[in-house]
């Protein structure tokens, strides 16, 4: 595995491993690459983990899978990363930020542990802060929102515990098991968020 080591060098640990860019203590994140398919095309045929995304849940064929993805990747002003676990280096989902907006500087958060038996372990919590990082820390962005749905209860846990701040409601514009639910909306400035990884390595005095 190619690894960033925390001071910005590139350390090889095991040669069969994902490439990394962010290393946390339970998770890592690294590019989340088109060969990464086939795992989105699992995730996204799950009832679980589409009950929660702004997918219609039903089964997806490849293609139905795999072509929002490739508008994602291709799109230069959004990040993607491959969420894996550090114990077997397993991919386990993926988080994104969406519209990066260099000028207003905004992004739009998003997450979701496709495998559901990694749920529940911390690893949305972590994976999260990792990429809030890269966004406010490696990219600048002062404010990143994101969307939950009222019955995420999970997801607005964590969103709270985190500091992510409600800015409003969008009454009954989620259809889900027969039933209009809200949208939350949320949002984090950069100077509510403290980094756990990137500042040291981004410093300008890292490599002194
Ligand atoms: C939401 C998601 C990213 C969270 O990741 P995760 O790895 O499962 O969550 P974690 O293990 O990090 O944290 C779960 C937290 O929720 C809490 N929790 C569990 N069940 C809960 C419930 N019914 N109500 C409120 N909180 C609950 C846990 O206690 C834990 O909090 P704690 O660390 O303070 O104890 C993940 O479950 C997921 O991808 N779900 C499907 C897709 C999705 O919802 N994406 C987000 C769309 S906005």
């Amino acid at each position: 595995m190619t690894v960033f080591d925390g001071i910005g060098q590139i350390g090889e640990v095991n040669g069969d491993g994902p490439l990394i860019n962010i290393l946390g203590e339970k998770i890592a994140l690294g590019p989340f690459e088109r060969e990464n398919a086939p795992d989105l095309h699992l995730w996204l045929n799950d009832y679980a983990v589409m009950r929660m995304l702004d997918f219609l849940p039903g089964p997806r064929t490849h293609e139905r899978a795999e072509s929002p993805w490739d508008g994602l990747l291709a799109a230069e002003d959004n990040v993607a990363f491959g969420i894996y676990e550090r114990a077997g280096w397993k991919l386990i989902g993926f988080s994104v930020l969406l519209y990066v907006d260099h000028i207003n500087r905004s992004a739009e958060f998003g997450i979701a542990i496709g495998d559901v038996a990694a749920q529940g372990k911390g690893y949305g919590t972590e994976a999260t802060v990792l990429t809030l990082d890269h966004g406010f820390t490696a990219l600048g962005i002062t404010n990143i929102m994101l969307r939950v749905f009222e019955y995420n209860r999970v997801g607005l846990h964590i969103y709270e515990k985190l500091g992510f701040r409600k800015i409003g409601t969008r009454r009954k514009s989620k259809m889900m098991g027969g039933k209009l639910w809200d949208t939350i909306y949320m949002e984090m400035l950069a100077d509510e968020f403290e980094s756990p990884v990137l500042r040291k390595i981004l410093s300008p005095q890292a490599s002194l």
